[in-house]
């Protein structure tokens, strides 16, 4: 699978992508699909912070190089976090520390217009970018704030623009978060780099999710429209735990077969 060079839009079918934060579920996810992603989400889905914006590069160090020891196939992308890419000192100096710790084959950065200038920059300094546009949740407080992107026409020009120049400034890919189908579409078919889509319809070059969401291991706050759980962890994760319990206090547990002679 790695001999998908570096993203390219030449792909018979869509690209999948999901995240992982800790060995045991990168191990589960290599080479099943294309690209893994330790996303900074891990700051909600792990940490339980209320944004991503507590992420630190001490956090990503340390789960990106844990990831990185088990993936042999599929790509790997790591999230910079938030205040980490603010100028371009700060952006090479930190890209590079995770670059050197982690070792993923593309950094992704939340880009607004006035980030393209470190894309660029991280560009010019061969490094493998992904621009992630549309919802940015490292901009968000408060992620019931979250508005979908690329409604009005004004919106749909922006976010067509902001992909173009990151197509132009070298990204490598660009993943659109919670927007509307047409723009999606507008902008696949607008760029000849990939989009990645999350919340953004099928007409995108690949899907995301985080794995947490996929096999409903989430808290349970509410289920985002986008989200489709393809396992239920909680119930039979749950399920198991009553047993163990139950075989506690029975003293069903351990057994003679679980016990030392
Ligand atoms: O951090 C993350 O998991 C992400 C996804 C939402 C794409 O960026």
């Amino acid at each position: 699978m790695k001999k998908i060079k570096i993203l390219n839009k030449s792909f018979s079918k869509p690209m999948s992508c999901l995240t992982a934060y800790s060995p045991s579920i990168a191990n589960i996810l290599d080479g099943k699909i294309d690209l893994i992603l330790v996303g900074d989400s891990l700051g909600s889905t792990l940490y339980g912070m209320k944004n991503t914006q507590g992420v630190t590069m001490e956090m990503m160090i340390n789960h990106g190089a844990a990831v990185n020891k088990v993936i042999k196939r599929s790509l790997k992308v790591l999230d910079m976090p938030y205040k980490t890419y603010d100028n371009k000192m700060d952006a090479y100096k930190n890209a590079k520390k995770l670059l050197i710790h982690c070792k993923p084959d593309l950094l992704k950065i939340e880009i607004s217009k006035k980030k393209l200038v470190i894309l660029k920059h991280l560009v010019d300094k061969k490094i493998n970018v992904i621009s992630h546009i549309g919802v940015t949740p490292q901009s968000y407080n408060n992620f019931n704030k979250i508005k979908i992107f690329g409604k009005t026409v004004k919106e749909r020009k922006n976010l067509l623009k902001l992909a173009q120049e990151s197509e132009k400034l070298g990204a490598k890919a660009v993943l659109l978060e919670c927007i509307t189908a047409d723009t999606a579409k507008l902008i696949t078919e607008n760029i000849s780099i990939p989009t990645i889509g999350i919340g953004a319809s099928k007409f995108c070059d690949g899907q995301v999710l985080v794995f947490d969401d996929l096999i409903n291991l989430s808290t349970g706050d509410k289920k985002l429209r986008f989200v489709k759980n393809y396992f239920n962890f909680n119930k039979i994760a749950g399920n198991a735990v009553r047993k163990y319990n139950r075989e506690v206090k029975l003293k069903k547990f351990p057994s003679i077969k679980f016990t030392f002679n």
